[in-house]
Parts: structure tokens; C-alpha cells; sequence
């Protein structure tokens, strides 16, 4: 699989983003990457898993979308932080080359996390389709593959970054959502920064517990959705 044609970008928080020219999308909000991370994935996936279950460990993420491993990094200071042990799981079919990544500025965002910033590299230069521990509390590995060609491991949290429905349709279809519904774990939680109203109705029907959220600056809203137990 290719490189994508990317363009690196600053969106309004100081993070950076990347432009897919053939797409003509960016691969976070351009009112800032770092802060719709945080937001989406972070606070209502990670935090608000643990809220619900503080002693089910270890957590096992999905993450749809690996891109500039912004969230996977996140996510690797959330679990140092909380000291929760935490396997996650990235799927790529098109990573962004070291020339790329290595300008990304996410470690230099938050200087109270400045100290995990070896970290970001050392998820990227991971070889693809391997998994291993990359700190303490954070066993990762990414898949060079796409959604419909993916194993899906069992996940207790989902991290749904597809681009968006209006440049994806296809990842966004019920019969490829219900692949991953079928491999959330009972009570696992879907999180996603897309508000799209058909998401929600698929959601529900595949037998989620669907709620609407406050988006990240910028943006009104976005979708969670629960398994039940
Ligand atoms: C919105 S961006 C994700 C951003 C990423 N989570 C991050 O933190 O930078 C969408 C990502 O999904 C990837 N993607 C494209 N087609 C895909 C597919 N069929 N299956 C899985 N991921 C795909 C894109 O290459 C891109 O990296």
C-alpha cells in the first residue's frame, strides 16, 4: 500500500493536522486536532469507560484510522497516567511516511506530558502487523490492513476516526459498523467526533444505547454509544 498525498497543517489549538489532497479532507477537526483528540477520544471513550468499570483490566482499544498516531499516543500517556493497563489496537491502510510524522508537533502541545514525547516515535516506528509492549501500562499494535480486511480483536473501547461519511461512505455502512458492534465487548463503548443522524439510527438498531454529545470546540455534537452488560 502507497503513501497518501498529504500536506501537513496547523489547525486553530497550534496542533498540526495533515490534508488529504485527493480527498480534500483533513484528518481532524481544523479547530484543533489535539483538543478534538482530548475531547472525543480520551474524555468521553477512555475516561468515561473507566468511570463505568475501574477494575477491568486489562482495556482493550480499537482504533479505526491509525493516521498521524495522535490519538495512540493519547491514549499511551492516558494509560501511564492512570496507571491502567492498556491493549490497543490500530488498523492503517495508507501510513504517513517518517518524513511526515517526524515534523508532527503533538509532543511539544501540553508540556506537562513533554516526558512521554519518545513515545510518539516509538508507535510509529513499530514494524506494522506486530504487536509488544511500548511503556509500562501500553501494549500496542497496528495493522497494516483496512477495516473490511481487518482481524477485529475483542474491544471495550471503540475508536471510530474513518474520514468522514461524505468522503468514506463505505466505512460508514451498517454492515461494516455491525462488524465492529459484534466486536465490542458487553459494555463496551463506540466513540466517534461524527454526528451524522443515519449513524445514530444504525447504531441503535444494532442494539446500542446511543448518545449525543457535546462535540469538541467547534463542532455541536458527537455520537457515544454503548453495549449493554
Ligand atoms: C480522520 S483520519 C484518522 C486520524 C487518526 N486517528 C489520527 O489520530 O491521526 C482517518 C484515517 O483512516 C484511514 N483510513 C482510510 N481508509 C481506511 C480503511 N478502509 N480502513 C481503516 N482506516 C482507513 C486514513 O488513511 C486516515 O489515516
Amino acid at each position: 500500500m502507497s503513501c497518501p498525498k498529504v500536506k501537513l497543517i496547523t489547525t486553530e489549538d497550534g496542533s498540526h493536522s495533515l490534508y488529504h489532497e485527493e480527498l480534500q479532507e483533513t484528518y481532524h477537526s481544523f479547530h484543533g486536532a489535539y483538543r478534538e483528540s482530548i475531547h472525543v477520544f480520551m474524555l468521553y471513550g477512555l475516561d468515561a469507560w473507566l468511570n463505568r468499570n475501574p477494575r477491568k483490566f486489562p482495556l482493550r482499544v480499537f482504533e479505526v484510522g491509525f493516521g498521524t498516531g495522535l490519538n495512540a499516543w493519547l491514549a499511551l500517556v492516558w494509560a501511564e497516567q492512570n496507571q491502567v493497563p492498556v491493549l490497543y489496537h490500530s488498523i492503517e491502510p495508507f501510513p504517513v511516511s517518517e518524513e511526515i510524522y517526524s515534523q508532527l508537533n503533538y509532543t511539544e502541545h501540553d508540556h506537562g506530558i513533554w516526558h512521554y514525547h519518545k513515545y510518539f516515535q516509538a508507535l510509529h516506528e513499530l514494524p506494522w502487523n506486530e504487536g509488544g509492549p511500548v511503556s509500562e501500562y501500553f501494549n500496542f499494535k497496528k495493522d497494516e490492513t483496512s477495516l473490511a480486511d481487518s482481524v477485529l480483536y475483542p474491544a471495550d473501547v471503540v475508536f471510530f476516526d474513518a474520514f468522514a461519511p461524505s468522503k468514506q461512505p463505505e466505512l460508514w455502512k451498517k454492515e461494516v459498523l455491525a462488524t465492529v458492534v459484534d466486536a465490542m465487548r458487553p459494555g463496551a463503548v463506540f466513540t466517534t467526533y461524527c454526528a451524522m443522524g443515519q449513524l445514530k439510527r444504525d447504531l441503535k438498531d444494532l442494539g446500542l444505547e446511543v448518545e449525543t454529545l457535546p462535540g469538541p470546540p467547534g463542532k455541536k455534537e458527537m455520537t457515544r454509544a454503548w453495549k449493554g452488560v
